[in-house]
């Protein structure tokens, strides 16, 4: 094996293969590839020629990267297969978000309708080569939902734990109907992490959230799939959404890693974006990461009401790697994002828009200058959060005036009720 984990704090070493969560010294773990080696043995056409794969591993959006995630035999890949998403580009909503060269890589388009199946293929693929039987999980909805589906995949017993009324429906949906024992905890999203974290110390099950160090791996060819996409030319800024920081410490080493083997010349900047009710990461990047600040989370992006975020050290790692920055934006700002990429014909939940938001902030404040070349990325699905969405265009979400809602009308069965709505809204 050309990989070995490492802690992140202390550099303390263990073998590829052992099955810990954590460091000895309580640290976040990362996995060391042998990065001089790679260079000489992965190249771009050693992926391109991957490309358009009808058979696993290679049809898989991150298994055509495995040398560069998780070197394994294919007969132990879970992979359903995930990634491939698509690029999208749409006048209408560069010119209200004010960057001509924006382009959205639409996460949402995977299996289960989020990022998180590019993290679980890995994670779960590792778990079953160290002979898990079960998985656990704490998650906002999209991780839950994406793990109960691996782990019926690999007939794992699954075990999620959601805050309680907090997570959108559509998520909740996917982890009853994916056959995850659904723990409902009376908490916000950091009690049910702090407890899921001590359920599986205590019971040996395998926790499965993005502190597991091959989450964060399989993550990492979101960016890996964007560059090739591109030609492997990287774009000026990567605009996203920032909970747990999971992707945050992902898109930073797949970009170090990237340069590292020589597959591109230059990083691009990274450009984290927060809710304002829930941003502990942008109040650290405010005082320059000399503290890790904690919040009491809300947010109507629900995905993202995260107060605590586990990979702290890991993102502001990936901040310094690519001259990254983090901001933040209102719960009103994301639901105006989210009508005009949903309006464009795009779609996708409150948490993803929050990154178009967030760009449109950045280009208004000058950060982002014109004729750069920005990628947002669209994490989660439209049909995610329907609830959000219905609320939205029926202007129900409080504290929040729906500029862009579609409102549905009751009419009558009759043509002359149809000619008059139809002549009203022309
Ligand atoms: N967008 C969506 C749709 C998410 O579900 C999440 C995280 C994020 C963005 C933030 O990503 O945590 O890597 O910073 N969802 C997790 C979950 C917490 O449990 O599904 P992050």
């Amino acid at each position: 094996m050309h990989y070995r984990l490492q802690c992140l704090m202390c550099n303390a070493r263990y073998p590829a293969d052992d099955p810990r969560a954590l460091c000895d010294c309580g640290s976040l773990l990362d996995v060391a590839h042998d990065l001089a080696a790679l260079r000489g043995s992965v190249s771009r056409q050693l992926f391109d020629s991957r490309r358009g794969e009808w058979a696993l591993p290679y049809r898989s959006g991150v298994w055509r990267y495995r040398e560069l995630i998780l070197p394994v035999d294919e007969a132990a890949i879970v992979s359903r297969p995930e990634g491939n998403t698509p690029l999208y580009r749409s006048p209408r909503l560069s010119q209200w978000v004010g960057i001509d060269d924006l382009t959205l890589k639409h996460e949402g388009e995977n299996p289960t309708g989020s990022f998180k199946d590019r993290g679980m293929t890995v994670a779960v693929t590792q778990a079953v080569r160290l002979g898990a039987q079960a998985v656990a999980c704490a998650s906002t909805g999209n991780t839950s939902a994406s793990m109960a589906a691996y782990a019926a995949l690999a007939g794992l017993r699954a075990v999620v734990f959601i805050p309680e009324g907090e997570i959108a429906y559509g998520k909740l949906a996917q982890a009853l109907a994916y056959g995850a024992q659904t723990l409902q905890v009376r908490g916000d999203f950091d009690a049910a992490m702090r407890l899921v974290r001590e359920v599986c110390n205590a019971l040996g099950i395998t926790l499965l959230n993005s502190l597991n160090p091959f989450r964060i791996e399989g993550q990492k060819a979101i960016i890996f799939e964007l560059l090739q996409q591109r030609g492997w030319q990287p774009p000026d800024w990567i605009v996203f959404p920032a909970g747990n920081l999971g992707n945050t410490a992902a898109f930073g080493k797949a970009l170090y890693e990237l340069k590292e083997v020589g597959l591109i010349a230059r990083l691009p900047r990274l450009a984290a974006v927060q809710a304002g009710g829930a941003n502990p990461f942008y109040r650290s990047f405010l005082g320059g990461f000399r503290q890790r600040e904690r919040v009491t989370a809300h947010t109507v992006a629900t995905a993202i009401r995260i107060g605590n975020p586990v990979s702290y050290e890991r993102a502001v790692r990936a901040l310094r790697w690519t001259d990254g920055l983090v901001t933040e934006v209102s719960d009103g700002e994301i639901m105006e994002a989210k009508a005009q990429v949903d309006r464009a014909g795009i779609g996708c939940e409150p948490a993803s828009a929050a990154a178009v938001a967030g760009a449109r902030r950045l280009a208004a404040e000058g950060v982002i200058q014109g004729g750069r070349a920005v990628v947002a990325i669209l994490t989660g699905h439209l049909l995610k959060d329907p609830g959000a969405t219905v609320d939205y265009h029926l202007n129900r979400l409080e504290g929040i005036e729906a500029t862009y809602a579609n409102r549905p009308r009751v009419i009558e069965p009759t043509l002359e009720a149809v000619r008059e709505a139809l002549a009203e809204s022309a």
